[in-house]
């Protein structure tokens, strides 16, 4: 069997390959663009493994994936692949525009033949899995209850307002079409792998380089965060047994605002690799704020947990330790990244394999 992912080179995608295949033997077709997100190294723990086939393309190639779901048969989707910063967004929103909604019209476009020729057990069986976000429900205030899956979608950045479509050609997908499709939105993740111009790492590795901690605004704003494996465990759990045409939740319940965020960060630099000049507290600089940026992200997980049973395996203080562990083990991976050597390993692993389908 088979299971096809796209923005498998990403970092929920890589953290999701290399979670399948350390509980599976089945093969995953990785199809990804390697955008500046993208990172082959991140599987470079698969290099030679055969139930790992990557596909350098992109998701808007209705050629390219009609052929690779014609050539693999896979026995789902799943679909990561997207531009995911938000302050990316506000200064170049097309490519969200691009890959979230075009790519993800495209993807269901191209599956939707394929699937309605497949034999009706197989028919049946298919799963379209969509990866989407809590931030297409807007913001809340401090009082207000967790999002939960009938909140009304009131996505504020040209981020959320892409994934929101995405989630709406989805949904209709399969009222329209019958297309066996799932959702899930999930909160903040965070864990190895995670480019650092998201908050926890970029933090992390501007405190080691003795630069500044930039948090906008006043830093009160609140995410939820889940250990990123815990997010890959909630997938596996939905794509399994989640009800066709449903939406699933997904968080951790652990609000804090970013300066907590940034205060734990440091508390734990501080422990593991001390800094010379006292305490990496010092770098914090409170900046401007991110037009328009959401008060507060809460999500309401109890659907999951009652439907199927999902808990996530870290509390906050285990993950984030693990975090700052991960990036303070893996200094190569972060200098690489930076200086974008990253891509030079993928072309000589990879070669002709990463240029070609
Ligand atoms: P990421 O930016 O780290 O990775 C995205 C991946 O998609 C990259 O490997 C990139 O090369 C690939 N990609 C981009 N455009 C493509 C295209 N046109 N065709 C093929 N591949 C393309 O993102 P992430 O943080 O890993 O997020 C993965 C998914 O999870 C996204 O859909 C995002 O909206 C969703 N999500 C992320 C979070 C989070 O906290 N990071 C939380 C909830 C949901
Ligand atoms: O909620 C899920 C979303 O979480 C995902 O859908 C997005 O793909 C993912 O990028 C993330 O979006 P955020 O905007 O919440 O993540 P980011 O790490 O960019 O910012 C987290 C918070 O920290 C946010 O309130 C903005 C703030 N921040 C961020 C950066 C990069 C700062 O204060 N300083 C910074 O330098």
């Amino acid at each position: 069997m088979t299971i096809l992912v796209t923005g498998g080179a990403g970092f929920i995608g890589s953290n999701f390959v290399l979670d399948w295949l350390r509980g599976s033997d089945e093969t995953v077709v990785n199809l990804d663009a390697l955008t500046y997100a993208g990172n082959l190294r991140n599987l470079a723990s698969l290099q030679g493994d055969a139930r790992h086939v990557f596909v350098k393309g992109d998701i808007c190639d209705r050629a390219l994936v009609g052929s690779l779901l014609q050539t693999h048969q896979p026995r789902a989707l799943l679909h990561f692949a997207a531009e995911s910063h938000v302050d990316r967004s506000i200064h170049g929103p097309g490519d969200f525009m691009r890959t979230n909604v075009e790519g993800t019209f495209a993807l269901l476009e191209s599956v939707r033949p394929w699937w309605l020729a497949l034999d009706s057990s197989a028919k049946e069986a298919f799963r379209f899995h969509h990866v989407s976000t809590d931030e297409v429900y807007g913001s809340l205030g401090m009082d207000d209850a967790a999002f939960h899956e009938a909140h009304p979608y009131q996505p504020n950045s040209p981020y959320s307002a892409s994934k929101a479509a995405s989630d709406h050609l989805v949904r209709a997908w399969h009222h329209t079409y019958g297309l066996p499709v799932l959702t899930t939105n999930c909160s903040n993740n965070y864990g190895p792998y995670h480019f650092p111009e998201k908050l926890i790492p970029l933090m992390i590795v501007n405190a080691l380089a003795g630069k500044a901690l930039p948090i906008y605004g006043d830093g009160l704003n609140v995410r939820d965060w889940l250990y990123v494996t815990d997010h890959c465990s909630a997938i596996r759990e939905v794509l399994a047994r989640g009800r066709v045409g449903e939406v699933y939740n997904v968080g951790g319940w652990n609000e804090k605002t970013n300066r907590e965020i940034v205060e734990t960060v440091c508390a734990l630099l501080d422990e593991l690799k001390p800094d010379p000049a006292g305490s990496y507290r010092r770098l914090i600089t409170f900046v401007k704020d991110r037009p328009g940026h959401d008060r507060r992200y809460a999500i309401d997980a109890r659907k999951l947990e009652r439907e199927l049973g999902w808990r996530p395996a870290e509390t906050f203080e285990t993950g984030i330790r693990k975090t700052v562990q991960w990036y303070l083990d893996h200094t190569d991976w972060v200098t690489e990244v930076q200086s974008g050597a990253y891509r030079d390993w993928v072309q000589a692993n990879y070669g002709e394999r990463a240029a070609t389908a």
